[in-house]
């Protein structure tokens, strides 16, 4: 069973920025570098969650999902098997560089690579942010949320859903978009899926969440200050109710800066909404694009 976002994978030329962006816009802190000179980022007392690769273009290089343990990766892993799709047993460097104990890696069918991970270390040494916040709510929730677009949209429902075991928290039918949201755990949604423009899966964006309203704001002023474009403006979103903005990162990809996240639980009934959001949430910067593609090269 899939319990959370543990980390986050992605490629770019621009791996360098960040060492400032991350600790001195997103507050998360700057550790060692990976073998490849990757720049990791912790947000809590794992040893790191985010993790960018040097790269020659930008790309989502891999989904970090935490099981219950290696029986539990084994049990998706047969599911897989039976759908069709072979995962392989990451060999002991390969853990050891993601600083898990151990891990299965699969292509899904729309061309993603996630990862399915037990025993994620934990530092020894307390989470410092590398700016003035309250600090990150992650915990059992995890990461944050990842937001994917998909060129088959029922075939990747089916596949989350059927295979990997995610549950359904509600749709939103707001054309052009057209998504489903999913949870594993008390945050709202760990995973959404939209339909993709085209025929080539992509990324949209990656979310985490402060634990104060406080720190969103300072991230909005920052990104101000530093020039960072805001894709999209202040706002509250209709089913997770997430008091937000989203910034352009130096990977080419989006991150949702939040706080107020919606918990969820067994008992949840999935809603279906016609908005994203309930206010604010304006799009900027058209020149960006919102899809980042998926290199699965990691
Ligand atoms: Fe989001």
């Amino acid at each position: 069973m899939i319990t959370s976002l543990a980390y986050f994978g992605a490629t770019s030329p621009n791996y360098k920025e960040w060492e400032h962006f991350g600790p001195c816009i997103l507050g998360c802190e700057l550790v060692e570098p990976g073998p490849d000179g990757a720049v990791r980022l912790r947000f809590d007392e794992m040893a790191y969650r985010l993790a960018i690769h040097p790269g020659e273009e930008n790309g989502v290089a891999y989904i970090g999902w935490e099981t219950t343990g290696i029986e539990g990766a084994e049990d998706i892993v047969a599911r897989l098997t039976e759908y069709g799709i072979n995962a392989q047993r990451a060999s002991t460097e390969e853990a050891i560089e993601r600083k898990v104990l151990g891990f299965y890696w699969f292509i899904d069918p729309a061309g993603i690579r996630h990862e399915l991970i037990w025993g994620q270390m934990r530092s020894k040494i307390p989470f410092h942010p590398g700016r003035a916040i309250s600090g990150f709510r992650t915990g059992d929730q995890g990461l944050g949320h990842v937001v994917l677009a998909v060129p088959d949209l029922e075939q990747s429902d089916h596949f989350y859903r059927d295979v990997l075991g995610f549950k359904l928290s509600d749709t939103v039918d707001m054309p052009p978009i057209y998504a489903f949201f999913y949870h594993v755990n008390g945050r709202h949604h760990s995973l959404a899926v939209a339909r993709a423009p085209g025929d080539k899966a992509a990324f949209l964006h990656l979310m985490v969440e402060t634990n104060s309203l406080e720190d969103v704001g300072t991230g909005l002023d920052l990104c101000l200050t530093h020039d960072i474009p805001i894709t999209r403006t202040l706002g509250c979103h209709t089913n997770d109710r997430m008091v937000s903005f989203y910034l352009h990162s130096p990977a080419g990809f989006r991150i949702e800066y939040g706080w107020g996240g919606l918990d969820v639980d067994d008992l949840w009934v999935p809603r279906y909404y016609d908005q994203t959001s309930a206010w604010g949430h304006h799009h900027q910067h058209p020149e960006l694009s919102p899809f980042l593609p998926i290199t699965p090269a990691k």
